[in-house]
């Protein structure tokens, strides 16, 4: 397998998708809108839909439709999360996905709206495929629906956000801290996206547990690969800021053990993440392969 090319094809594939699920820029109020589908349609890796699709094929889900809108939803969840991340009164960026930021380019409040906004409509999305889900399809729609709530929120996403910023300008580094705040940000998107992918696809709650287990995993390596990236790519090739956590005087990995354990640490992670999936008979080439590459992502 061409991992790349694969890759690459996934992303265009699922952008199309992802469309079919936003809102008409037109109305009253055309502004949000239209800053809504500028920071999702800016180009993003589409890894948590990607890694939600595979999940659900590992564990034998064939229903485009059921899982199609999750997809799209943890993408504007995910989306929202980097548009207020870059906010001036978090991280203060200027450039993301290889644009200016959705509140450079709009203005604050309209950046406040548009993150406010897909995360709203994340969930409106989900209500209408919980509505339209029968038989077995509904609960195992409801149970990935409550998934992705929980880790996009204060014990997710949002809770290791709120310690991030809280951390700046800490003279002393704790690991344990880092720890929570690395499982939180960036890890429990990325849990979200296996979990329910297996849910939906009706896996049993330790098959459940396992994902998440390799989602934590991946999620931790991914934000480590990420605080390096910050400090040794460039805008262009990450499409945004580079020595943003050391303006910022952020606890990071990096600040703590130095480029070369970061990377090592990395490819450990990874490599963990990649023997929770090969536990499972289920067909996992795909993510597998995905996961050894992200080791070595350059943006
Ligand atoms: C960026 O996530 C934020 C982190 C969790 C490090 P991605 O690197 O997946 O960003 P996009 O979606 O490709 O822009
Ligand atoms: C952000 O971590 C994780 C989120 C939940 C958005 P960073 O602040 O390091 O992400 P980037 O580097 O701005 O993408
Ligand atoms: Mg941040
Ligand atoms: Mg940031
Ligand atoms: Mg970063």
């Amino acid at each position: 397998m061409d991992i790349e090319r694969e890759i690459a094809e996934r992303a265009k594939d699922i952008e199309q998708r992802i469309n079919k699920y936003m809102p008409k820029e037109s109305g009253m109020q055309q502004t949000v809108l239209d800053a809504m589908s500028y920071s999702i349609f800016a180009g993003g890796k589409r890894l948590r839909p990607m890694m939600m699709e595979a999940a659900y094929g590992m564990f034998g889900g064939t229903d485009r439709e059921l899982i199609e809108p999750f997809m799209a939803a943890i993408e504007m969840i995910h989306t929202y999360s980097l548009v207020h991340d870059d906010l001036p009164a978090m991280d203060n960026d200027d450039y993301r996905r290889g644009k200016e930021t959705t509140h450079k380019h709009f203005g604050e409040a309209m950046g406040i709206l548009a993150g406010d906004a897909l995360l709203n409509y994340a969930y409106e999305t989900i209500a209408a495929a919980l509505c339209k889900a029968e038989g077995g399809q509904k609960q195992d729609a409801i149970q990935a629906f409550a998934v992705l709530a929980k880790k996009a929120g204060v014990y997710g996403m949002v809770g290791g956000q709120t310690v991030d910023v809280e951390s700046e300008k800490k003279q002393t580094v704790d690991a344990g801290r880092l720890d929570f705040i690395y499982r939180l940000k960036t890890g429990a998107l990325m849990e979200a996206a296996l979990m329910t992918g297996a849910v939906l696809a009706g896996a049993s709650s330790d098959d459940v547990s396992m994902m998440e287990q390799a989602g934590t995993k991946l999620g931790m390596a991914f934000q480590i690969a990420d605080d390096v990236l910050d400090e040794t790519s460039t805008q262009e090739v990450l499409g945004k800021p580079v020595g943003s956590d050391s303006r910022n005087q952020k606890m990071t990995y990096v600040a703590l053990e130095g480029i070369d354990k970061a990377k090592e640490e990395v490819a450990r992670l990874s490599e963990e993440a990649v023997a929770v999936l090969d536990g499972f008979t289920g067909e996992h080439t795909f993510l597998r392969e995905l996961f050894l590459y992200l080791i070595h992502r350059k943006r």
